[in-house]
């Protein structure tokens, strides 16, 4: 069969790489793709949003899935687009993309279901806005509803910094429509967790558990960035945790689905705070996170390809997805400056001379006469699987330096302990 992989980063990278690994795959696409993909797909020159041009390539070249991984193509309705043409497709539709599209319709959704989250208020006037702060302590989080790029959270230490921030996504339109109405929320101290479900039929199916390191500098400092290192599973998912968010949130996500009459097939990713040992939502995404993906898929023994089709024609079970007792790590290597701004274009060596058990997923790179060259604020996500995640972390540590460009920069304490 022909599979077409929709995305240009570490995560496409990374279901490419497992899609290959499935015998019944004969032709593998990734529109637009990395270098990394290059290496196992073949990369086709449509970008994500082009909706129109991937519904005429799929037809054209008579492809049998489609897989999308960004969440953009998918809060346009690219599913909706691909099924009225008879076309299979994995990811959820217009109206379930709704859930990452739009913070303040996924508030409310756990808000009805009562799905623990941060308390919260909802804005579109700047001065109701202002009145509406007098009902928060500091600090406190400030979200556009919108999607923008991960860069759409504020947190304020004081009320003078949240007016600022209600003033220039409310009055000054930083975000653009994105940014119109704002959700006001109670800020949650915990440990963050990330857990990936399969999602058919109003069922949930979790994946194992993963822990995203999204600060840029060591001992979880300075701003947030995509995600630049990730471990799978999380320490903090023990057996009575697991229990607890299947009462608490998969159990009551599954609920309101059905309630709502909300026909979910894909990916959901639950981003949870644990507060105090207390599993609470912070996010949803429609779609496979990224670094998540980079950490899951090498764990992952079962075929992908059946997982997807499973999904889309509804005959999934927890039993069809089986895991390696294998921990996993990865470390994002960046560019000078990310996630602010960086340059690219750098040669990088050393990526061909990595230990076998290495795996290298490409996030940002691109081939160009044959060498190897940065092209994104994330670069390179080097991971390995190992028996205790002690293992998993040395394999990647000793490897990583090997791997050489200008400005290279990554955190090196993926994995310790104490972070
Ligand atoms: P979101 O896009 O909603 O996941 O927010 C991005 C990041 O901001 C999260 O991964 C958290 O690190 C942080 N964050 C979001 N909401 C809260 C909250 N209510 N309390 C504390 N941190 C938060
Ligand atoms: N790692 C965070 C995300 O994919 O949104």
């Amino acid at each position: 069969m022909k599979v077409l992989v929709i995305g240009s980063g570490g995560r496409e990278h990374a279901l490419c790489w497992k899609i290959a690994q499935s015998e019944r795959v004969d032709k593998i696409y990734c529109a637009p793709g990395n270098g990394g993909t290059s290496l196992v797909a073949e990369n086709v020159d449509i970008k994500v949003n082009d909706i129109e041009g991937l519904l005429n390539f799929a037809i054209d070249n008579s492809i049998d899935l489609t897989v999308v991984g960004p969440e953009d193509p998918l809060a346009m309705g690219i599913v909706d687009r691909f099924e009225e043409r008879g076309l299979k497709i994995f990811g959820p539709n217009e109206q379930c993309a709704q859930l990452e599209r739009s913070k303040s319709f996924a508030k409310q959704f756990m808000k009805k279901y009562k799905i623990p989250t941060a308390n919260y208020m909802t804005f579109d006037n700047f001065d109701e806005a202002i009145v509406g702060l007098d009902d928060f302590s500091y600090p406190l989080v400030i979200k556009a509803d919108g999607l923008c790029l991960g860069k759409g959270v504020e947190i304020c230490n004081t009320r003078e910094e949240a007016v600022q921030v209600l003033e220039d996504m409310l009055k000054n339109k930083k975000f653009g429509e994105e940014g119109t109405t704002v959700v006001m929320e109670e800020f949650l101290d915990g440990i963050e967790a990330s857990l990936l479900c399969f999602v058919t039929g109003n069922r949930l199916f979790p994946m194992e558990s993963a822990k995203d390191y999204k600060r840029i500098y060591e001992g979880d400092q300075g701003p947030n960035t995509g995600g630049v290192g990730c471990i799978s599973p999380s320490p903090l998912f023990t057996k009575e945790l697991k229990e607890k968010v299947g009462k608490e949130i998969i159990e009551r996500i599954e609920y309101g689905l059905r309630s709502e009459g909300m026909d979910y097939k894909g990916i959901l990713y639950i981003g949870l705070m644990i507060v105090k040992g207390e599993p609470k939502i912070l996010e949803f995404n429609v779609r496979f996170g990224d670094p998540e993906t980079e950490v899951l898929i090498p764990r992952l023994e079962s075929d992908i390809v059946d997982l997807f089709e499973r999904t889309i024609d509804g005959s999934l079970a927890q039993s069809h997805i089986v895991w390696k007792e294998d921990c996993s790590l990865t470390v994002v290597m960046t560019s000078k400056g990310y996630p602010m701004d960086y340059e690219k274009g750098y040669e990088i060596s050393g990526w061909d001379k990595l230990d076998e058990d290495i795996i290298l997923y490409h996030n940002g790179t691109k081939f160009e006469e044959g060498k190897l060259l940065t092209n994104g604020g994330r670069v390179l996500s080097v991971t390995s699987l190992g028996k205790s995640l002690d293992e998993a972390r040395g394999k990647v540590y000793s490897n990583i330096n090997n791997i050489q460009y200008y400005g290279a920069y990554y955190r090196r304490d993926i994995g310790n302990k104490s972070i």
